[in-house]
């Protein structure tokens, strides 16, 4: 069995191709991914926005199993965000009615993650830094959605970043198990542990089912 991912980052695909040997089932890059329109993520859910993605993006590519993943940040005592807003939190203009603040600079991630300590020093002390990374995933064929699954990891926000390695939140996301960040672990121990591993192989699993 084939299943083709729609995403066109590396580190992911990746990840994905390499869980996928060990059940003789083959993980390819979407074909010409990158010419297909990108359908508007406007659910509010992170499996609204998969199955938006799972859908429109095996509609342009008949008969092929097509799958595609949303994932993000939730931190409880912000009331779940960044949520759906995960990748461009610091660019969202209006934030529940504050703006970010003008003295973000740096990339996507740098703003990001410097406007969620933002958010979270301006909690009381005594407020919990408790955080979650979830991940959707939804498998379609002909528009039509197959099989779902999910995965999340359950951590705390550190005051500063720790670590190199991994991108988007991962420097401020301590794993309490490891006493490490997920930008303090090699690639291959994220994905034993992280949102994304744990639901790409469940959903490997349910493809037995098809
Ligand atoms: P995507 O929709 O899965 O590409 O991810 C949305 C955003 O959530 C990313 O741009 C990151 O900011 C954040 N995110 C999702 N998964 C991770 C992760 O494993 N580590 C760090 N940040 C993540």
């Amino acid at each position: 069995m084939t299943l083709y991912a729609a995403t066109s980052n590396p580190g992911k695909l990746a990840e994905f191709a390499g869980a996928a040997q060990t059940c003789a089932i083959t993980v390819l890059a979407l074909p010409g991914l990158d010419a297909i329109p990108a359908p508007v993520e406007d659910a509010t859910t992170f499996q609204g926005n998969a199955d938006i993605k799972a859908a429109a993006y095996s509609l342009a590519a008949p008969g092929l199993l097509v799958f595609a993943d949303d994932s993000g940040l939730e931190v409880p005592a912000l009331d779940n965000q960044p949520g759906v807003h995960s990748a461009r939190y610091a660019d969202r203009p209006v934030l529940e009615g504050s703006s970010p603040p003008a003295s973000l600079s740096g990339s996507l991630d740098q703003r990001n993650n410097a406007l969620l300590l933002q958010r979270m020093e301006s909690l009381p002390p005594s407020a919990s830094r408790a955080a979650r990374f979830v991940c959707h995933l939804a498998l379609a064929r002909d528009g039509e959605i197959l099989l779902r699954s999910q995965g999340s990891v359950e951590g705390e926000i550190l005051h500063a970043p720790r670590g190199a390695a991994g991108f988007g939140y991962d420097p401020l996301f301590l794993f309490p198990g490891l006493n490490r960040t997920f930008a303090e672990v090699p690639r291959e121990e994220k994905w034993r542990i992280s949102h994304r591993g744990i639901a790409f192989r469940n959903l490997l699993q349910q493809c037995r089912l098809l």
